[in-house]
């Protein structure tokens, strides 16, 4: 017996993540119903899922493609609702016509539909790190307020999650039989790597991830270790973990998904495929567990199990994070803002692959530490950061721009 319909509201839908949760959603039709599916501005894909899910409204975040929206889905002679801009995305995710959220928006631009998801009270599968990133204190206040139950959409952290005590549905390291958290990374593209060789790599082989396939922005962060980063600080919000408390290994298989270990000297692990499949139907289906469509492992195929210490001198990008978790304020949110600028730049040709770290310690050196706490305070270190890193490219490009 599946129990009553739960009805998703996917933001995010074109993306990587999006794929994967669509994928799961249509295995079960007799769980799920698609009430409400978001993209930033591809017009005609978000159309295409909307003629195989048919949702009740439909959005694009980037409020110059709505009439392309409203005026396909009337061609298409659908009945879904079309909508516009980052306002309208948060009313979508407040709305009663949907009680589960995946938030799949990459960036900080997905802050304000994950804090309106938190605050209604829904089941909010967060994958957007960067709005933990960005308002974690905020986000967990809301989903406290809001009685949301909150199942993080990171590999890494739904580990932790399965693995973990809960309270009151959600995961909690603050429980006093848990010593820490153990955060595995494949390492990347461009483990073992010297400075030298990372010198010239291009956007092509930084998106080349050996393990999972992922949108193009946290590939390149899985390739210079800030994902790993920006998952310390989101394992700090979501479980409640200083940093003392948060440990990570390269682990190369990407096999062991995460660990938590516990005061009796029990390490519990999570193993899996790397498909997202797999968490997303974690996040769906929780308490239950549910088909995903994903193989099963097979242990003696992958024959061994390897770890390592991260290379903080090649990849600085993870000291960084954890440099910017022990100032907090505003701190994370510019850390964060800077990285969205130089990964765009590197996307873009416009900075070399350790142009990365380099741009993110000079923005963070440039703005001073807010003890800031509300989220017009965070927006506004997060908009600074912007600029600043903005200005910061243009008297850097030359030193580090690489042919294509
Ligand atoms: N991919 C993974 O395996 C994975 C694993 C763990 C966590 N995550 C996290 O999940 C999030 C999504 O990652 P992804 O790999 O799925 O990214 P992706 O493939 O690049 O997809 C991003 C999605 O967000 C939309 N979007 C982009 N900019 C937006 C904006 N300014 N406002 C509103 N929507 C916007 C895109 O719409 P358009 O298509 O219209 O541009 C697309 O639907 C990220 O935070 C990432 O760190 C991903």
């Amino acid at each position: 017996m599946a129990g009553p319909l739960k009805r998703i509201a996917l933001f995010g839908a074109t993306g990587s993540i999006g794929a994967s949760t669509l994928d799961v959603v249509a295995r079960h039709p007799d769980r799920f119903v698609v009430d409400a599916l978001t993209a930033h501005s591809k017009v005609d894909d978000l159309v295409a899922l909307c003629a195989r899910f048919r949702p009740r409204v439909a959005a694009v975040a980037d409020a110059a493609h709505y009439a392309a929206l409203r005026d396909a889905l009337a061609a298409a002679d659908l009945p879904t609702q079309a909508m516009a801009g980052h306002e309208a995305l948060a009313e979508i995710a407040a709305d009663a016509h949907n009680d589960t959220v995946v938030a799949a928006i990459v960036g900080a631009a997905g802050v304000a539909s994950t804090l309106a998801a938190a605050s209604a009270g829904k089941r909010l599968l967060l994958a957007n790190k960067e709005s933990v990133v960005l308002a974690g204190e905020l986000l967990m206040a809301a989903v406290a307020a809001g009685a949301a139950t909150l199942v993080p959409i990171d590999s890494e952290h739904n580990a932790i999650f399965q693995c973990l005590p809960h309270r009151g549905g959600n995961a909690d390291a603050r429980d006093a039989s848990v010593r820490r958290i153990v955060l595995t990374a494949s390492g990347g593209p461009f483990r073992g790597w010297s400075r030298e060789r990372l010198a010239g790599v291009t956007p092509e082989q930084a998106c080349a991830h050996p393990n999972w396939s992922m949108g193009r922005k946290i590939s390149v962060d899985s390739a210079s270790l800030m994902n790993k980063g920006l998952e310390v600080i989101e394992a700090h919000h979501l479980f409640g973990v200083g940093t003392e408390r948060i440990e990570v290994v390269v682990h190369p298989q990407s096999t062991i998904h995460s660990l938590v270990e516990y005061v009796d000297g029990s390490m519990l692990a999570q193993l899996g495929q790397p498909d997202m499949r797999t968490t997303l139907a974690v996040g769906l289906g929780w308490p239950e567990r549910i088909e995903a469509g994903v193989a099963p492992l097979d242990l003696v195929a992958i024959g061994r199990l390897d770890f390592e210490t991260p290379d903080s001198a090649a990849f600085p990008a993870l000291g960084l994070a954890f440099e910017a978790l022990r100032a907090g304020g505003s701190t994370p949110a510019v850390l964060n803002a800077a990285n969205e600028i130089a990964v765009s730049a590197f996307l873009q040709r416009r900075l070399a692959f350790l142009g990365i770290p380099a741009l993110i310690e000079r923005t963070m050196e440039r703005l001073p530490h807010l003890p800031s706490a509300s989220l017009a305070d965070r927006l506004a270190a997060d908009a600074e950061a912007r600029r600043v890193a903005a200005s910061l490219l243009a008297t850097m490009a030359d030193a580090t721009v690489r042919p294509a």
